[in-house]
């Protein structure tokens, strides 16, 4: 055996993730990471110094799918290089809601591409990467199936102070844009002893503040198996009392709340709570009542306003929202009925989206008929108009998620 050779054989094996999206994302990308470290792996912070490169990615928004397919482009080289003969064994994987969505076309287009493995098998990733490297083999792995909870086990984080804990996976109210729920599945809550033992495991790491995650928080529902009556079930508010009483924990907030089922009861647990962060993100998309019934969002301008009301009243917190302009047919009367949202209720700040159309979702059978630049047009003075009431109330202000 050559030096060279048997350096390169003692060497730790180095791992790379790049994330697109979400929180969900992030945190998915950090419990995959420790279970990478569990063996025997290094983290590295670039793609060229890694010997697996995985790249979690979104599909939300076309731009989002956009930018992860360039990135996979630009790693092709890294394979074909002939100097670095490390790389000859890298392995690239596509993981996530985007290889869920487009695995096929892109296992069969993208040749240098080793592993495509949607969220649901996101455990096994560790494994196939084993076989790929024992056997060149190419992986693709799309199943939909509720997670294995050892996905979540190591104690590796990110940050020393904040963990983020998915409370369940998946979304089942399919609001007529999004591709989440062919993505990700349907909804799937967590065991709450799971989400709580999770929880402990961090306090004895020293971190104090939680943030806890789901695509729609209201819709957690645990109900443990072989008992019907609804009252052995277990919902966010219970799950939130729960966290709330775990001794070393300090700070607790959650995201993301659906203006259709955020309760009273949820307002007047944050006003009691000593530990909840007096915050809310209440996505309201559209201020335009046509257009929210198109959406399938369950709820109307007033209903919306009135719930905000109730928060203020209640908890006096601060608010944040997610919005969408250019949704198919939106007039420009609709529009400016969003923007008197954005002008009433005031957030704190907004992340303001052009829709694009997505795969299977409902909506994508209808024309995406508003021109782009007109999506523009209205974008625009939306993050105009949030940043000057951020700039009124000297709060921070935030236009795009990335
Ligand atoms: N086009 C644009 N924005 C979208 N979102 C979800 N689906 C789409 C789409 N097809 C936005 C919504 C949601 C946020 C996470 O992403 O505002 O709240
Ligand atoms: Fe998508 Fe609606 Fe579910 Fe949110 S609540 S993830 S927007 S389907």
């Amino acid at each position: 055996m050559s030096t060279k050779s048997r350096t390169f054989a003692q060497k730790k094996p180095a791992v790379y993730i790049r994330t697109f999206g979400c929180q969900m994302n992030d945190r998915d990308s950090e419990a995959l990471l420790g279970l990478f470290l569990e063996r025997g792996y290094s983290i590295v912070e670039f793609p060229e110094e890694a010997d697996v490169i995985l790249i979690n990615t979104c599909s939300v928004r076309e731009h989002a799918e956009n930018r992860a397919i360039s990135f996979l482009g630009s790693l092709k080289k890294l394979k074909n290089s002939k100097f670095e003969i490390r790389n000859s064994k890298l392995i690239i994987g596509l993981i996530g809601c985007m290889a869920k969505n487009r695995g096929q076309e892109i296992f069969k287009k993208m040749l240098h591409i080793d592993l495509i493995c949607g969220p649901a098998s996101f455990d096994k990733i560790p494994d196939y990467v084993e076989r790929i490297k024992n056997e060149r083999a190419r992986i693709i792995d799309l199943v939909d199936k509720p997670r294995c909870e050892d996905f979540y086990h190591a104690s590796f984080r990110v940050e020393p102070d904040h963990a983020q804990v998915i409370i369940s996976v998946g979304c089942s109210n399919y609001c007529s844009y999004c591709i989440v729920p062919y993505v990700r599945g349907p909804l799937r809550p967590r065991a709450p002893q799971d989400i709580i033992d999770e929880i402990k495991k961090n306090v004895d790491l020293g971190i104090k503040k939680i943030t806890l995650l789901g695509q729609n928080v209201n819709d957690y529902l645990y109900s443990y198996p072989g008992l019907k009556r609804p009252s052995a079930s277990v919902s966010f508010v219970e799950l939130l009392r729960r966290v709330e009483a775990i001794e070393g924990v300090s700070e607790i907030d959650f995201v993301t709340s659906h203006p259709k089922n955020t309760s009273p009861e949820l307002f007047c647990l944050m006003r009691e709570s000593k530990k909840i962060r007096k915050h809310l993100h209440l996505p309201f998309q559209s201020g335009s009542d046509r257009i929210l019934k198109l959406m399938n969002r369950g709820y109307t301008k007033k209903d919306y306003l009135r719930l905000i009301k109730d928060y203020t009243d209640i908890v006096k917190g601060t608010l944040s929202t997610d919005v969408m302009v250019g949704f198919p047919t939106e007039t420009v009367e609709d529009f400016l009925q969003t923007k008197d949202v954005l002008e009433k209720v005031k957030f704190r700040y907004a992340y303001i989206f052009k829709y694009s159309s997505r795969p299977r979702t409902e909506v994508a059978k209808l024309a995406d008929d508003v021109p782009q630049k007109e999506k523009e047009r209205r974008h625009k003075i939306l993050l105009e108009l949030q940043k000057k009431i951020s700039l009124e109330n000297k709060i921070e202000s935030i236009g795009q998620k990335k």
